[in-house]
């Protein structure tokens, strides 16, 4: 089968049942998606397929024939050439050791590709509710993804202008201390 990821078709010679994340790493040398639980729950390995965010560990590779993988290496290049949500990322420490930072970016940028527009806090956890970051540090993910889609990627008053406005309640982001 072929499969093509990033705009480049290859030619795959893994098994059918292969998972994707295989495909990507181990054959294709793809390795922004990172190897976590393998089992669906900890969202390390999403990419998108055919713009929508997948858990890479759970999609057999057979099942792509046709379909447009985007892993974070298609998404943008540093150093000139980062997304919005890169940016924002970048912009405002949202990465502690990285782990996960490539499925929250793809889902993200789904995310944000979806609204068209500014999203809500309430939409951004619900969007990374399956991604687990150790470093716990959902709170500057959440607020980097609000900027990225309000276009406040690269601002000295990243953090004065993410601040919930006076009547605006603090939202607690469940299992981060932050
Ligand atoms: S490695 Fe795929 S969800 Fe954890
Ligand atoms: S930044 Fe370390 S796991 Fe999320």
């Amino acid at each position: 089968m072929e499969l093509n990821v990033n705009g480049v078709t290859h030619p795959i010679s893994s098994s059918p049942l292969t998972s994707l994340l295989e495909v990507l790493r181990q054959e294709l040398g793809i390795v922004s998606p990172k190897v976590g639980c393998r089992q669906g729950a900890c969202g390390t390995c999403t990419v998108l397929v055919d713009g929508e965010p997948r858990r890479a560990c759970l999609v057999a590779v057979a099942t792509l024939q046709g379909a447009e993988v985007t892993t974070l290496e298609g998404l943008g290049t540093a150093p000139d050439g980062l997304a919005p949500v890169q940016e924002a990322f970048h912009a405002g420490y949202a990465a502690q050791c990285g782990y996960c930072t490539p499925g929250m970016l793809m889902a993200a940028h789904a995310l944000i590709q979806r609204a068209g527009g500014p999203v809500y806090r309430e939409q951004v956890i619900e969007a990374l509710s399956g991604h687990i970051c150790r470093c716990t540090g959902y709170v500057k993910i959440v607020d980097a993804v609000i900027a990225a889609s309000r276009g406040q990627v690269d601002s000295a008053e990243f953090d004065q202008l993410l601040r919930p406005e006076p009547s605006e309640p603090e939202i607690e982001v469940k299992g981060s201390p932050a």
